[in-house]
């Protein structure tokens, strides 16, 4: 049988607090990973937090902005000061709209610098600073795991989302180009992409989108879940699987559109 076993591995997850990041929380601390839960909005991570210990791992939380750059040091710097090391990084703060993003779409034609500038620090700056602030400690030590979410936005496109998927396909040449300059020092850095993923904040956009008559809908049944996604991540993690890197891996069952 196939095992991941993270035991003795640290890893800081940023935007740990809901949807995707608190799945790979949860999965990685179950499979003996020390995780450190990194979040803008600490009430989220906290609980996230709570339910690790509660299954008997190891989990602490620091409150930060990963787009400020001293917030990526002070991410890393607790989870150096907690755990001592960081094996993993996982960049999944972000997204295309929500609480700390903005409020909805809008067509290009309408759109508007300051929105423009957020959507490109939340989905690439704030992955280039928290690695900015690991990557030596990781070059020191010869090893380390970086995993990026991206999405299939940066991928295919998405109509009304123009910044969005800008920023996610600037995270995928971050990551390959990094991934070039790190593979000789043990470093690997890979993407994810996926399409739709069922987590609360994508439901409370089709909560909007029915409410408001908008006409748009959503199969369920053909989106991921969060532990889906958290998944690919444990996958990455992983200390034998050692030569993919480089990797944007795309997930959506072949629906490229979804
Ligand atoms: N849900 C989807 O359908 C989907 C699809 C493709 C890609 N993605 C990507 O996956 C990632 C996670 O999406 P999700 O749906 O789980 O989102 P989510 O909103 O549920 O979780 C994101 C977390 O990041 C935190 N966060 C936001 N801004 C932050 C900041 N500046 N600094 C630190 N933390 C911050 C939020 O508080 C939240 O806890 C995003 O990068 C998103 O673009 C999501």
């Amino acid at each position: 049988m196939y095992t991941v076993q993270l035991t003795g591995k640290v890893a800081l997850i940023v935007g740990s607090g809901s949807g995707i990041g608190k799945a790979a929380a949860i999965l990685l601390a179950s499979e003996g990973a020390d995780v450190m839960l990194a979040d803008i909005d600490p009430e989220g991570a906290m609980k996230v937090a709570e339910t690790i210990r509660q299954n008997g791992g190891r989990a602490a939380i620091v409150q930060g902005d990963m787009t400020k750059e001293e917030d990526a040091e002070k991410m890393v710097q607790a989870a150096l000061e907690q755990f001592g090391q960081v094996d993993i990084l996982v960049n999944v703060a972000g997204g295309s709209q929500g609480r700390f993003i903005r409020e909805r779409l809008r067509p290009f034609a309408e759109s508007v610098k300051e929105e423009w500038d957020r959507i490109i620090d939340v989905n690439l700056t704030g992955a280039r600073n928290c690695t900015r602030a690991v990557i030596n400690h990781m070059l020191e030590r010869g090893s380390g795991k970086i995993i990026n979410m991206s999405s299939m936005a940066g991928v295919s496109g998405v109509a009304n989302a123009v910044d969005y998927s800008a920023a996610k396909a600037g995270l995928i040449g971050f990551t390959k180009a990094l991934a070039q300059e790190v593979a000789p020092y043990g470093i690997q850095v890979n993407s994810i992409s996926p399409g739709g993923v069922y987590t609360e904040r994508l439901q409370a956009v089709m909560e909007r989108h029915k409410r408001e008559g908008s006409g748009r809908t959503f199969d369920v049944s053909k989106l991921s879940t969060p532990d889906e996604i958290a998944r690919i991540i444990l996958f990455l993690a992983a200390a034998d699987v050692k030569n993919l890197n480089g990797i944007n891996i795309e997930v959506h069952g072949a629906r490229r559109n979804m």
